[in-house]
């Protein structure tokens, strides 16, 4: 548990790292003396007898040409780029060049652009509110707690489910190096809910055991796992339309629903209480996730609508409607979610309201996909959170988003 001393320790430790990237000259200079020419290391020095002397002798008689003609034979030589294809591709996987999916490359370059980390953020008006007798309402703790339970386990799954199963499935460069930096977001979300509950001071074997524990964050991560299951097993392979479908299943259920769908109740009641000047370091925690987040649906959505492109026998009306109900089971859940974090109005909001925004996502994620809206004319009770983060306009928002961030400055509210 951090207190304030060990969290003004830890700040003077951090920030130099963070925002000093030019070191400082030194005030006084003692005069150095000259280093001794030092003979450099050679085979006779190291000893015949040494791991290092048998380690050159072997690298003398190393033959290469096996290995390389094992390369070719298995990836025919050079890569064009039509030979690049998102699943199933016999192309070598090490060539990142020449770029077929520029998309993917880009978004590669904005996250980068967008790195961030928790401890940059001040929780130092959190802890004093959080331990304060009449700060925050019994409601209001409750969205904390709930919400700092569902995600510190959540990103995990996502985690997981990126690099035990996915990254081996899809077969393009460009777009393994954005799910490279999607699972390193991904470690940073975990370590960023760790550090709210840390600092916080809360229960972490509560907090922790939610998503096994608390039965509206409990469905929300088993009906995740459903979907990961099979595809993890190392001796899973796609190139049947079986297996092919099994995979887009996956991408579905993991960038339409848990990271499209299963976060937006929670973003919302924290994002709503930054707004009230509550929690702000945890608010703004979830800001920069959001950020992060915004840009994995985007890719996810990409990479599914890349596949359906590539392999047109997959998008079948057995998958289409397949799709739908995972998406509208995924917004069932997420109301159910609302309904329990929120059994009166709180933060200007209540579980209704809270639904109908959630149909508005659900539409969202229906047409990014292809398929027709389910709920006619649900609208969006919070328009903040499209000025926050507009899901028609994300491009804007990243853009303005990364010059503040790497200019230094702090995210508002406004
Ligand atoms: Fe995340
Ligand atoms: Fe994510």
């Amino acid at each position: 548990m951090l207190n304030w001393d060990e969290y003004n320790k830890e700040e003077t430790q951090v920030a130099p790292a963070i925002k000093n990237t030019v070191p400082e000259a030194p005030k006084h200079v003692e005069p150095v003396a000259q280093p001794e020419p030092v003979a450099e290391a050679s085979p006779a020095t190291i000893g015949a007898g040494s791991r290092a002397e048998a380690a050159r002798k072997a690298m003398e008689t190393f033959d290469a040409s096996e290995g390389v003609k094992e390369l070719d034979e298995m990836h025919n030589g050079r890569v064009q780029v039509d030979d690049k294809a998102m699943i199933n591709c016999k192309a070598d996987l090490n060539q990142l060049v020449p770029f077929k999916y520029d998309w993917a490359w880009q978004k590669y370059l904005d996250g980068s652009a967008n790195h961030w980390m928790p401890q940059e953020v001040n929780m130092t008006a959190d802890i004093a509110l959080w331990k304060s007798e009449d700060g925050l309402t019994d409601d209001e703790r409750t969205i904390v707690k709930r919400n700092l339970g569902f995600f510190s386990t959540a990103d995990s799954l996502v985690a997981n489910n990126l690099v035990l199963a996915l990254y081996r499935l899809v077969t393009n460069p460009e777009c393994r190096q954005y799910i490279l930096r999607q699972s390193l977001e991904e470690a940073i979300h975990t370590h960023a809910y760790q550090y709210c509950i840390e600092s916080l001071g809360m229960d972490e074997g509560e907090i922790f055991n939610m998503y096994r524990e608390i039965p509206s964050v409990a469905k929300k991560a088993a009906w995740g796992l459903k979907y990961t299951q099979q595809i993890s097993d190392p001796t899973f392979q796609t190139g049947t339309t079986e297996t092919d479908k099994q995979l887009l299943r996956n991408l579905i259920a993991f960038y339409c629903v848990l990271e499209g769908i299963f976060f937006y109740c929670g973003f919302t009641q924290i994002l709503s209480m930054g707004r009230r000047n509550k929690m702000t370091g945890t608010a703004e925690q979830f800001q920069y996730i959001l950020r992060d987040e915004s840009m994995h649906v985007n890719f996810g959505i990409d990479v599914i609508n890349q596949i359906k492109i590539e392999n047109p026998h997959l998008w079948d009306e057995e998958m289409k409607s397949e799709a739908a109900q995972m998406i509208l089971e995924g917004t069932e859940l997420e109301i159910q979610y609302a309904r329990d974090t929120m059994p009166r109005g709180v933060l200007g909001m209540n579980a209704s309201m809270m639904e109908e925004y959630l149909q508005f996502i659900a539409n969202r994620r229906l047409t990014q996909i292809g398929l027709d809206e389910e709920f006619k004319g649900a609208t969006n009770p919070f328009p903040w959170m499209s000025e926050i983060m507009d899901l028609r306009k994300e491009k804007n928002f990243f853009e303005t988003r990364v010059i503040e961030y790497q200019t230094g400055g702090a995210l508002n509210w406004e």
